[in-house]
């Protein structure tokens, strides 16, 4: 039997695809029989594709030639396209390929309501969920609270974001039950690569809260570049951190390039810095705290880079992604 080295962060990587699979796996000299195994299979989503995998080192049975012919007993016949194959090789560890599973089965089912016009408003309302993280006093963070928290001023227009999110949870509570905390997680990273940006591996398995986080832990667009580094560091996110995140910003309407591309224009715009100027709209551009960073030395080096190179920008909004949706998470345990 080969074994093959796999990197798990590529199962985050693929395309969409079907959550059933159906291969058989012969396993060394003692295993003559090649038992189908079955993963992940959801009766009403189950695909039509199979596919059929043997690894084998027994140069006495050639039962396998009829199955696969030209290609010989001791190759690795793989019948299949690279997303299944991807998942074939994660299925050495169950947890994992049940999870990966499931994330693409989430994944599916918002993309299906996540449009890229509905993208910004999806991506606030998961900063909005999580971003209530408060390290010291360990409250807050990616819990589904921002359910019981549409009503604040702060979140004012994120209903109708949670609403497209029941849409898709909705239909995949008929099949297994998924916590607002992880649906709203995997719907943010969602909206950032349908409108281009990273692919964001999120994990799964956050629990929710019963009740709403404590008030006034959302940034505040009138602060100023210190106000805006210590409301951050109070989530565990440096400067670096909150100004990868707040290229977030090049969604929406404020003015950074356009409304439904993930892109660096947030920062190319944020040096140009147009809000100074008195022609026509260009004063409207930004926010307050957006006109912030641009202000402050330490941020605007990291603007710079990121103005510079748009791919350091995807891989450093993807880890701070990542770390903000599993700001003050608790986790089902396994
Ligand atoms: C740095 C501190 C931040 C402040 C003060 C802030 C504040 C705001 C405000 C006031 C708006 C305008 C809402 C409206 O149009 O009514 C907005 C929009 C938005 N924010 Fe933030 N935000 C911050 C950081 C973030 C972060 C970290 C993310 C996500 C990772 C994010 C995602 C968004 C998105 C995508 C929009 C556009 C929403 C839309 O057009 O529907 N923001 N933000």
């Amino acid at each position: 039997m080969t074994t093959t080295a796999f990197d798990p962060s590529l199962l985050f990587s693929v395309g969409s695809f079907s959550s059933s699979y159906e291969f058989k796996v012969r396993s060394g000299v003692r295993g003559r029989n090649l038992s189908p195994i079955k993963s992940g299979g959801r009766a009403n989503k189950a695909s039509s594709l199979t596919t059929t995998i043997t690894t084998t080192n027994n140069s006495n049975d050639d039962s396998s030639e009829s199955d696969f012919g030209a290609f010989g007993r001791r190759g690795l016949i793989l019948t299949a396209t690279l997303p299944f194959i991807l998942r074939l090789h994660s299925s050495t560890n169950g947890f994992e390929a049940h999870a990966a599973d499931e994330f693409a089965l989430i994944r599916e089912e918002v993309r299906k309501v996540v449009s890229t016009e509905r993208a910004a408003g999806v991506l606030r309302l998961a900063f909005h969920d999580a971003g209530t993280f408060d390290m010291e006093e360990n409250s807050g963070g990616m819990n589904g609270s921002i359910i019981y928290e549409l009503d604040r001023f702060e979140n004012a227009g994120l209903k109708k974001s949670l609403k497209i999110v029941e849409k898709a949870k909705s239909e995949l509570d008929k099949i297994k039950p998924v916590s607002w905390a992880d649906m709203i997680a995997v719907s943010g990273a969602e909206a950032v690569s349908v409108c281009g940006g990273p692919i964001i591996p999120v994990q799964l398995g956050r629990m929710d809260s019963m009740v709403p986080d404590p008030e006034g832990k959302l940034p505040l667009e009138t602060l100023d570049a210190p106000g805006l580094k210590q409301c951050f560091l109070r989530k565990g996110f440096c400067t670096q951190e909150l100004v990868a995140l707040s290229g977030a910003h090049t969604l929406g309407g404020k003015g950074f390039g356009s409304p439904t591309v993930f892109d660096n224009s947030y920062y190319k715009i944020l040096l140009e810095k147009p809000w100074l100027s008195s022609a026509g709209m260009s004063s409207m551009i930004g926010l307050p705290s957006d006109h912030a960073l641009a202000e402050d030395d330490e941020c605007l080096r990291w603007i710079t880079i990121y103005a510079n190179d748009q791919k350091r920008f995807f891989e450093d909004f993807k880890n701070a992604y990542v770390k903000l949706v599993n700001s003050g998470a608790r986790w089902k345990s396994v």
